[in-house]
């Protein structure tokens, strides 16, 4: 077990001329859970094979339990890597997968065996020892592979995608088999995903990285309370929180022709005079009322059976377009005009029309 720190950790690929990693900083403790998260392309597997060993550090570097690893090879780093495609030995049974570093490791055959048991219980494989690969499901195969990564006992785990290839049902339980077992093993662990759900439900913190740089590195509720900036506010949260830009008036912003919303005077004062802002709203933060608040149209409303998102415009023409959360059983019609307003305990986020910073 180790904790790991990236300094200023750069990484460019030969004949691209943008920082696939830009100077990224992360200080992750010893025994914790951080999920790096992002769009496709902004950085996270080559973060993580940084840390692996697989690519060039070209600018800063990486620390494992306070060692600089430059200079060190992937194999000499004690990490363990879990990939999206788990390659299994097909003709190997689950016990010899999952043993098969310890044997090149010279690690003798009883001992082999024990650490390989121990691994198969924790993850409900000891049924399955002898089987071959090809008579198990994914999420068995899946929980092989992190065998595989267990038995070897790593100062930190690596993981790419590991639940990709896994259908949603699967997914949602693998991921919470994953985070409950990293926390008994207490291993350091890095963990790559696209998705937000995931990053939100298994890090101790999240990364959220764009374009190669890191936007915030925090526990999963400060990305929800507090994101510092639209594209964290707009990334995090499902669906989506509303972000529009609005002009500024006397006593808040001007959302239709007949509606404002009200800020508060301490939030009027951090605008300093700006024209316009970008407010921000959680779907689950707006409420359907009688009177007052913001005259919309419903648009569309999705029912998922225990809550209905309604997503509406407010407005002549275009107009703002605002998806408020409601109980399906009261949810309003398609075309009907409803009110909007925040509930009483809900905040509007504001950031800067430009540069989209928290304000
Ligand atoms: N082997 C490579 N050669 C050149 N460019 C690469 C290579 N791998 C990734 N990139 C580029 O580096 C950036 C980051 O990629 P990557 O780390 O794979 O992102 P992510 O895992 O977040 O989807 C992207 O712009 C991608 O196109
Ligand atoms: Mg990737």
């Amino acid at each position: 077990m180790a904790a790991i720190t990236y300094r200023n950790a750069s990484c460019i690929y030969e004949g691209s001329d943008k920082l696939a990693v830009d100077s990224l900083n992360l200080d992750i403790a010893d025994g914790e859970f951080v999920v790096l998260v992002g769009p496709s392309g902004s950085g996270k597997s080559t973060a993580l094979r940084m840390l692996a060993g697989l690519e060039d550090i070209d600018e800063g570097a990486i620390e494992i339990g306070g060692k600089d690893m430059t200079g060190v090879p992937s194999k000499d780093r004690d990490i363990a890597m879990v990939f999206q495609n788990y390659a299994l030995y097909p003709t190997k049974t689950v016990a010899e997968n999952m043993g098969f570093a310890l044997k090149l490791r010279g690690v003798p055959a009883d001992e082999r065996r024990r650490k390989v048991e121990e691994a198969a219980k924790l993850l409900d494989l000891e049924p399955f020892l002898d089987r071959k690969p090809a008579k198990l499901s994914g999420g068995q195969r899946q929980r092989v592979a992190m065998g595989r990564a267990i038995v070897r006992e790593p100062q930190v785990f690596c993981m790419d995608e590991p639940l990709s290839n896994l259908d949603a049902k699967l997914r949602v339980q693998t991921r919470t088999q994953i985070a409950a077992l990293q926390r008994r093993l207490g291993t350091t662990t890095v963990y790559v995903t696209h998705d937000q759900v995931e990053a939100m439900t298994m890090g101790d913190r999240v990364a959220v990285l764009r374009n190669g740089k890191l936007q915030q590195f925090a526990s999963p509720s400060e990305l929800y309370d507090k994101p510092v900036n639209e594209f964290v506010a707009g990334f995090i949260g499902s669906p989506a929180m509303n972000l529009v830009k609005l002009p500024v008036v006397a006593d808040g912003v001007q959302v239709s022709e007949s509606s404002t919303l009200e800020l508060e005077r301490e939030q009027l004062t951090r605008l300093n005079g700006l024209p316009e802002v970008t407010i921000g709203i959680r779907p689950e933060q707006l409420e359907i009322v009688d009177s007052g608040g913001i005259e919309v149209v419903v648009d569309l409303v999705e029912d998922l059976g225990s809550e209905a998102y309604v997503y509406t415009h407010a407005g002549s023409g275009s107009g703002v377009e605002l998806v408020a959360r409601c109980n399906p059983r009261t949810a309003p019609k398609l075309a009907e005009t409803v009110r909007l307003r925040k509930h009483p305990d809900g905040v509007v986020h504001l950031f800067h029309p430009q540069t989209g910073a928290r304000i």
